[in-house]
């Protein structure tokens, strides 16, 4: 799927959906991140800013969107309790901005992989919500890959995918299942 090099178990999405409200809240802090990632890489792609701009628009609407399902179940937001798998991602590779790209277009990778399945289990609002956001999540995928091809040569691209996507699939291979998104 998109590059990445496992495929999650898809019972891994019933262990997920096992508490709604902590998955909806993980999910939310995650939106929001991706937002202001999004904006932070601006500084250094100053060029593509309209791009991503857009993509920071989308990540802060779904962030208002999870929030939405959140206070329809009569929670708010809670503190963000972090995310071990992003943090040992982000501990791979360098502070280049090829591996920067990288790491976030295998982070949209996942997420689109892990909506799919969620998708395929949830039911009601949920189902509509990783519907809808799996689809997103590809493109802003392949506009990561897309920004770094058109800034550094194919083949060195390919080879920090490469060992970027096995770091990847061993993090989220040894990160216990639970009410999260990662
Ligand atoms: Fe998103
Ligand atoms: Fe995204």
């Amino acid at each position: 799927v998109l590059g990445l090099q496992s495929r999650t178990d898809p019972e891994w999405a019933r262990a997920a959906l096992g508490d709604e409200i902590a998955l909806l809240r993980d999910h939310a802090h995650l939106e929001r991140k991706a937002a202001g990632h999004v904006i932070t890489l601006l500084g250094r792609l100053p060029d593509a800013a309209d791009r991503l701009l857009a993509v920071a628009r989308e990540e802060l609407a779904h962030f208002e969107r999870v929030a939405a399902l959140l206070a329809r179940r009569g929670a708010g937001l809670g503190p963000d309790a972090g995310s071990d798998y992003v943090r040992r991602l982000a501990r791979e590779g360098d502070g280049s901005l090829l591996d920067r790209l990288l790491r976030m277009g295998l982070i949209e990778a996942r997420s689109y992989e892990r909506f799919c399945l969620l998708a395929a289990a949830a039911s009601g609002d949920l189902r509509e919500l990783y519907a809808d956001l799996e689809k997103s999540e590809a493109a802003h995928h392949a506009l990561f890959v897309k920004l770094a091809h058109e800034r550094f040569p194919r083949e060195r691209v390919r080879a920090r995918w490469d060992a970027l996507a096995g770091a990847e699939a061993a993090i989220a291979a040894s990160t216990p299942w639970g009410a999260r998104v990662h």
